[in-house]
């Protein structure tokens, strides 16, 4: 029986649909509602607020479920892979051997990039941060491939935009990285799987002296996964907004890139390394730090910590803090930063401060300590935010797209000037 909400504005009554999605969420569905009354609703950074409806990806803040299609984080993360995972996502189920045989196949045949592309690398300044010349080169791709702005939704032509997009994104990334060290790139050797070749791309070893760890790779694997999509977050919002227009594939993630640059998006696990940095630049107290973060009056904040939609523990970040242990004791890793994570992680899962306030170690914590770990470098961080994320994007690009999504234009309340007449200079 479909159910409504009753809205009753200026004497009159109105009804709104409501619809329930299939994990029981409740919406009210605003659609008609600036016809039937000539309101909109307000609800500044959509906090309250449906953009869409989706298969993608559920999450559940208070229980700290994650779903991809379905499938429970927990699952995908100790026995899945990122390609697989990624397929899913994007296909909507998991592929059978010949379906991953021919995505894999047609990602690992694709991750050399254009040298006329490789030559722009050279007009961006040493020190340029990898999140912008990734944001950038993600939408140069169009130039490279013309074809990727036909607004028409050809399945072979999407795939093989998909394709190249996945496939080239970790060699832009290892590029962006050599390139802030003035290194020489190294290319792609298609005989490694995604994460070796990303490692091998990035490590510069010479080609025969690279031997893959296999916990490394491992864990990297699990980080992707874990980051690969989060519903409508910041940046896949914005791949959707951007994506409405039915601009190529590529600027919309390009969009995407940019919006998780932002330091409260996606550059919070550089951000964590610099707070450690500064921790230990200070002498390594964390208890004084400790007690900075319980001080509203200090400006210290923990890096790191809670989550604006988990509320009770980040499901990632349980999954990915065994990964940490691994990649830590395999590596045998003695690092300062690192010493001073574990006794934050220690002080925060046992601080009442902390277990009241639900500021527990998330994704960002860990994911920032591995990395430093294998030795990714902080500025980095966010890219490998965006190497897991590519697929989620592409995933809601894609739903956005099949479903035909008009352009989305949002509406606002105007609180400016009302009407006045302009005045000549000299009078002013
Ligand atoms: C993410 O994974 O995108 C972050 O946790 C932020 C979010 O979901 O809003």
């Amino acid at each position: 029986m479909s159910k409504f909400a009753e809205l009753t504005l200026d004497g009159k009554t109105y009804q709104l649909p409501v619809i329930v999605g299939t994990e029981g969420e409740h919406a009210i569905d605003i659609t008609k509602l600036r016809d039937m009354t000539g309101y909109i609703t307000l609800d500044t950074g959509y906090k309250n607020t449906g953009s869409t409806t989706s298969a993608v990806t559920f999450l559940d803040g208070e229980q700290g479920i994650l779903h991809y299609r379905g499938y429970p984080i927990e699952q995908l993360a100790e026995k899945s892979t990122f390609l697989e995972v990624a397929y899913l996502l994007i296909h909507g189920e998991l592929p059978t051997k010949e379906q991953f045989e021919v995505f894999e196949r047609g990602i690992r045949r694709r991750t050399l990039v254009n040298e006329d592309m490789r030559k722009i690398f050279d007009g961006f300044p040493v020190n340029a941060h990898p999140m912008g010349v990734m944001a950038a080169l993600a939408s140069a791709l169009a130039t490279f491939y013309p074809g990727a702005i036909d607004p028409n939704l050809d399945p072979d032509a999407i795939n093989l935009r998909i394709a190249r997009l996945i496939a080239k994104m970790p060699t832009l990334a290892a590029w962006a990285y050599k390139n802030s060290n003035g290194h020489p790139v190294n290319y792609p050797q298609n005989k490694f799987n995604y994460i070796e070749n990303f490692l091998y791309m990035m490590f510069s070893l010479p080609v025969e002296e690279y031997t893959p760890d296999p916990v490394v790779v491992d864990a990297l694997d699990k980080l992707l996964i874990l980051h690969a999509d989060h519903e409508q977050n910041c940046s896949a919002s914005t791949v959707r907004l951007v994506g409405s227009s039915q601009v190529s594939l590529y600027s919309a993630v390009s969009g995407g890139i940019s919006s998780l640059w932002g330091p409260l998006h996606g550059g919070a696990n550089q951000e964590v390394l610099e707070m450690l940095e500064a921790i230990h630049q200070d002498g390594g107290n964390v208890d004084k730090f400790i007690e900075k973060a319980k001080d509203k009056n200090s400006g210290f904040r923990l890096m790191g910590f809670g989550h604006r939609v988990y509320k009770n523990f980040d499901p990632r970040a349980k999954i990915i803090k065994v990964a940490c242990d691994n990649v830590l004791n395999k590596l045998g890793v003695n690092d300062p930063l690192l010493e001073i994570a574990k006794k934050l992680e220690e002080r925060a899962l046992n601080d009442p401060y902390f277990v009241e306030k639900k500021l527990y170690p998330n994704v960002d914590f860990y994911s920032g300590i591995i990395y430093k770990a294998i030795g990714i470098p902080t500025n980095m961080f966010t890219v490998m935010f965006a190497l897991g994320r590519l697929p989620g994007w592409i995933a809601q690009w894609l739903e956005m797209r099949t479903d035909k999504q008009p352009i989305g234009r949002p509406r606002q309340i105007y609180t400016g000037h009302t009407k006045r007449d302009y005045v000549p200079m000299e009078q002013r």
